[in-house]
């Protein structure tokens, strides 16, 4: 679905991915984990075309995306659920969830409204209210809910983990995983090495721009180095793979 070759980006001066290499085959939940500053959001950023690469190749569904307009990337069908949600607080529920939409148009939107209530039972109950005023998790689900509205082949969230209660982010694993059994393929990119490994089947471990790890998840969780830099700190918190 997803192959990355080679891809490094850089912020003004500073180079910030060197040579990123990896993968998400169709049907997986790849994660990517990386600490504060790692890059993880600068190659999420690059992959949907916001941001451009100084070298290498990012291939989608057997094209190149690499020199595309984050529109036709979206269009393709990769979409992201950006880092600290990102949503128009001003708006309400409906209205960020029509924007999600609206690229297919107003019939599209119609249609898909409703699956996003049925899988987020708590937006339907508050689509008139302002995005602004929803809590943390309700802003994730919003989050995601207005990324799938755009008809995601691979859904690519940037940390939906971050500030939220263990429950609430074993609710948003939970439908991840559930849209993974649906068809959707999922790259997830945390810091929560601990949840981001348990949910996935594959990972890769990003360190100052560079993958410095990578392979099943499980094995990952075992390895020395993942523990001591991603997991002794981690919270205290387990989550059961159902
Ligand atoms: N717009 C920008 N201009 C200049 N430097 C930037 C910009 N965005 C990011 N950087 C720098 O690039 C590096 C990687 O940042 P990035 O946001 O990709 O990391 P991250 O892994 O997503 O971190 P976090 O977990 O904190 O979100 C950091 O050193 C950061 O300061
Ligand atoms: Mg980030």
């Amino acid at each position: 679905m997803l192959q990355v070759k080679g891809l490094s980006a850089r912020h003004g001066s500073i180079q910030v991915l060197r040579r990123v290499t990896f993968h998400v085959a169709e049907g997986e939940i790849v994660s990517l984990i990386g600490a504060n500053g790692a890059g993880k959001s600068t190659l999420l950023r690059t992959l949907s075309g916001v941001h451009r690469a100084s070298e290498g190749d990012i291939i989608f569904r057997n094209t190149s995306i690499g020199q595309m307009p984050p529109e036709r990337i979206v269009r393709l069908g990769l979409v992201q659920v950006p880092e600290a949600r990102q949503l128009f607080p001003n708006l309400t529920v409906l209205e960020n969830l029509e924007l999600g939409g609206y690229i297919y148009g107003r019939k599209h939107v119609e249609e898909h409204l409703g699956e996003m209530f049925e899988l987020f039972p708590v937006l339907a109950d508050r689509r008139r209210q302002k995005a602004g005023t929803l809590s943390g998790g309700e802003q994730q689900m919003l989050s995601i809910a207005r990324a799938l509205m755009a008809r995601p082949r691979l859904l690519i969230l940037d940390e939906p983990s971050m500030g939220l209660a263990p429950l609430v982010v074993e609710e948003i694993y939970r439908t991840v995983q559930s849209l993974q059994q649906k068809g959707t393929t999922i790259l997830l990119v945390e810091q929560n090495a601990m949840g981001a490994l348990t949910i996935a089947e594959r990972a890769y471990v990003l360190e100052t721009g560079r993958i410095v790890l990578s392979g099943n998840a499980a094995e990952l969780m075992e390895h020395d180095d993942v523990q001591r830099a991603y997991l002794g700190r981690d919270y205290q918190y387990k989550w059961e793979k159902k």
